[in-house]
């Protein structure tokens, strides 16, 4: 295909003004969110539908393990666009360049983003897009804020020799969206004529070719200095979340009565696959509820020869293996049988202390209630019993 749209990834940076804080560490291979910064950012570009390709510009000392990983994170969470990788260079400019090297033919419109800038929305992406392609002889389309300081010039001493009209002031940002030519004909310029830039939309502006600047986004900002770590702080707030089960057992089988793991015996046996513990099935898939994990039935099949007779206890103790793999923190449960006979009423307290038990919560935290449908239904017929759980927890 051709006309597409790549996005170059700088990452080749030293990060010299936060080395410090780093330990020496470059900003955009800090670990955040279970990966290294420069992905953020590619998966903010590559979730826009403009996005053919990515090129990655890496150290290239690391350019290896760098890659590696690259290819190991995008196999986990594929990106779901083409990528190549580069190495980077002396100046900032200068990977770019090697990036626009990396390019295949088929591009012919790039948007070059700093990787030091993780909080990129995949709605600027297309927002930039769209003037190149509705605007032809534009050069280049780039973010910008309107500043809120008055911004002064000074020379070396510190001696304010100019104040630029505020009004028309921006400060831009990245992704600066270029038509490829046009920003590869602007870095030959800059080699040929020993230009030193900051960013690539300064290029066009020596060359004298139009860059629009639109509305940028004040998060979009770039981790430049040691205060700016703060921001790289994982979001930590709990998210509440709650889960409902609901599970039936017919009467007529061979197990005796198990409910909340307390052995209630009795005349009337269970048909089930396991030991048919309702109430200890039906907070499993509430608690599966809030892992939006599926249910018992698929994760502890009743044609499996494994869980013939096997205990709810068992059950539940992997069920709760899953939850504290998750995150998840149970904070309260409500649960209810709903039988016609036996009378429940003489063991509910034993199975409220042994549910919070198994669920290491406290007994006020653990609700039992048992009631009868007033002869009525498959329960009134004492066919069989039912029960209902509701967990609240915290993510
Ligand atoms: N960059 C790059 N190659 C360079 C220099 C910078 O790829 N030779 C990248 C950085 O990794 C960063 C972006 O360009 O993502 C913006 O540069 P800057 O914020 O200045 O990062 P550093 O140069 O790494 O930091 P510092 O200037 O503090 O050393
Ligand atoms: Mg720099």
């Amino acid at each position: 295909m051709q006309n597409e749209c790549w996005g170059i990834i700088l990452a080749a940076g030293q990060g010299s003004r936060m080395a410090e804080a780093t330990g020496g560490e470059a900003k955009q291979f800090l670990r955040w969110k279970g990966a290294p910064l420069w992905w953020q950012s590619a998966l903010a570009m590559a979730a826009s539908p403009r996005i053919h390709g990515l090129v990655f510009v890496f150290p290239a000392e690391r350019r290896k393990e760098a890659e590696a990983e690259l290819r190991q994170l995008d196999r986990a969470h594929s990106l779901g666009v083409r990528l190549a990788v580069a190495e980077g260079g002396a100046r900032r400019q200068d990977s770019v360049r090697h990036g626009l090297e990396a390019l295949p033919p088929s591009c012919s419109r790039v948007l070059v983003h700093d990787s030091a800038r993780p909080f990129l929305s995949t709605a600027l992406v297309s927002r930039l897009v769209a003037p190149l392609d509705a605007q032809p002889g534009l050069c280049g389309v780039i973010p910008g804020l309107a500043v809120t300081d008055t911004i002064k010039e000074v020379d070396e001493d510190g001696i304010v020799t100019n104040t630029p009209a505020r009004a028309l002031l921006r400060a831009v940002q990245t992704p600066q969206a270029f038509p490829v030519e046009e920003l590869r004909m602007a870095h030959a310029r800059a080699e040929a004529e020993g230009w030193n830039v900051t960013d690539d939309a300064s290029l066009m502006e020596q060359c004298e070719l139009p860059v629009l600047v639109i509305e940028g986004d004040a998060d979009n900002i770039k981790i430049t200095n040691p205060q700016d770590l703060a921001m790289l702080k994982e979001n930590k707030t709990l998210l509440p979340c709650c889960g409902y089960g609901y599970d039936v057992h017919a009467y007529g089988g061979d197990r005796p009565l198990v409910l909340g793991g307390v052995e209630i015996g009795g005349d009337f046996l269970i048909k089930a696959h396991s030991d048919g513990d309702v109430l200890l099935h039906a907070l499993m898939d509430a608690i599966l509820g809030c892992l939006a994990a599926g249910d018992i039935g698929h994760l502890f099949p009743d044609n499996d020869p494994k869980f013939d007779g096997i205990s709810s206890v068992v059950l539940l103790d992997h069920v709760m293996g899953m939850a504290a793999e998750a995150g998840l923190r149970l904070c309260h449960v409500d649960l209810t049988v709903i039988a016609q006979k036996p009378k429940l009423a003489p063991h509910a307290d034993s199975i409220r202390r042994n549910v919070a038990r198994l669920l290491d919560l406290p007994l006020d935290h653990v609700a039992f209630k048992a009631t009868t449908e007033e002869k009525l239904g498959f329960t009134g017929e004492l066919k069989g019993l039912k029960a209902v759980a509701l967990v609240s927890a915290v993510r």
